[in-house]
């Protein structure tokens, strides 16, 4: 019997879901559900290392759900759960705090991006890639599928896993990240310069477009997209292109057309067009989502049902690593 490989990768239920969440990640994650013994967690552990107000907080995490089940995320092909449901990784994430240089976690371009921005730290923002490391390696997960921006994270899982099992003996696998060859780092549509992020889109209405955007948002967006004063409509690493660049690739993952069938397509056609076009997609992409949604949100108590499950089967699954590692650092259990 040959066994699947076991997927884990997290989201964290802070602002909404943009599309290039949906693109790097949550997309791969539904369309790849029947190749993998798959495990997706929604991360409020991560959120609250930055400050979340907590009703808004609460909220979120069931929209967070909600809106990855609609995507497609299927309760019997999938664990779904919120991570603080199963206190395993914040146990693990201990564990491994005491294997971890400090240096490690101060090279993290992430945390130094974040940090820079703030007057006060919190430990666990420094601290996150290892809870991530903790979430990842309970379930001896082999692949992780994320977006370019964590592949540093995935890399110090890996060495922190490494470095254990160096310590304490074999305990956990080392996972690879699996990055998407395209849409692995959609930009900001108001400025391509910059990936998309939802802490931006929560300040700047023209940055990204969100999974439950209405047509009329969708289009306010892709209206304004910065482009450049050219008038090619081809794919291209020059940094002058980087708007239309965007554009074209979130059109490719949509449409899953290829780069010279998109290219034959608008040649000829002006900005004006691509960006309607491009917005045309993403509705198209986004209706059923939406439909799918607010069917979702009728029935919190199915919600919380779904998300309650998993966190048991997860917390099932997780116990024999944590176990082990206990028993590898030399514990009593
Ligand atoms: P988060 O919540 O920032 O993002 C969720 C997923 O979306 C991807 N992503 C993008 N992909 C393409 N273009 C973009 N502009 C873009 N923005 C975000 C992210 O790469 C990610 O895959 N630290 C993680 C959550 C996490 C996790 C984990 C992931 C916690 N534990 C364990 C994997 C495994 C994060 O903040 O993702």
């Amino acid at each position: 019997m040959t066994t699947r490989k076991i997927v884990f990768s997290g989201i964290q239920p802070t602002g909404d879901f943009h599309i290039g969440n949906y693109i790097g990640a949550v997309k791969r994650w539904v369309a790849e559900q029947d190749l993998y013994d798959n495990i997706f967690c929604i991360v409020d552990l991560h959120a609250i290392t930055l400050y979340q107000d907590p009703n808004v907080l609460r909220g979120k995490i069931r929209q967070a759900a909600a809106v990855l089940l609609a995507c497609g995320i299927d309760p019997q092909k999938s664990l779904l759960f919120v991570q603080s449901h199963v206190p395993a990784h914040a146990e693990l994430a201990w564990i491994l705090n005491c294997v971890t240089p400090i240096g490690w976690l101060e090279r993290m371009t992430q945390y130094k991006d974040k940090s820079a921005k703030l007057e006060s730290v919190s430990t666990g923002l420094l601290d996150y890639p290892v809870l991530m490391a903790a979430d990842i390696l309970l379930y001896q997960a082999d692949c992780v599928p994320v977006g370019e921006d964590q592949k540093q994270h995935i890399e110090l899982t890996r060495d922190v896993a490494q470095r254990f099992n160096t310590l304490y003996g074999e305990t956990f696998v080392l996972p690879e990240g699996t990055i998407p060859k395209v849409g692995a780092r959609i930009m900001g549509f108001d400025d391509p310069t910059v990936k998309m992020s939802k802490s931006i889109a929560s300040d700047q209405k023209h940055h990204a477009v969100g999974l439950l955007d209405s047509p009329d948002q969708v289009w306010a967006v892709l209206k304004r997209a910065t482009t450049d004063s050219g008038k090619e409509i081809v794919f291209s690493n020059e940094p002058g292109k980087a708007g239309v660049n965007n554009l074209l690739t979130v059109y490719q993952v949509l449409t899953g057309q290829t780069q010279t069938e998109i290219e034959k397509h608008f040649q000829g056609k002006l900005y004006g067009q691509l960006k309607r076009e491009v917005a045309d997609v993403i509705i198209e992409t986004l209706k059923p989502i939406q439909e799918r949604y607010n069917a979702l949100m009728q029935d919190p108590n199915a919600l919380d049902g779904i998300l309650q499950r998993a966190a048991e089967q997860a917390a099932t699954r997780a116990a024999p690593t944590l176990r082990k590692a206990k028993l590898n650092v030399g514990f009593v259990v």
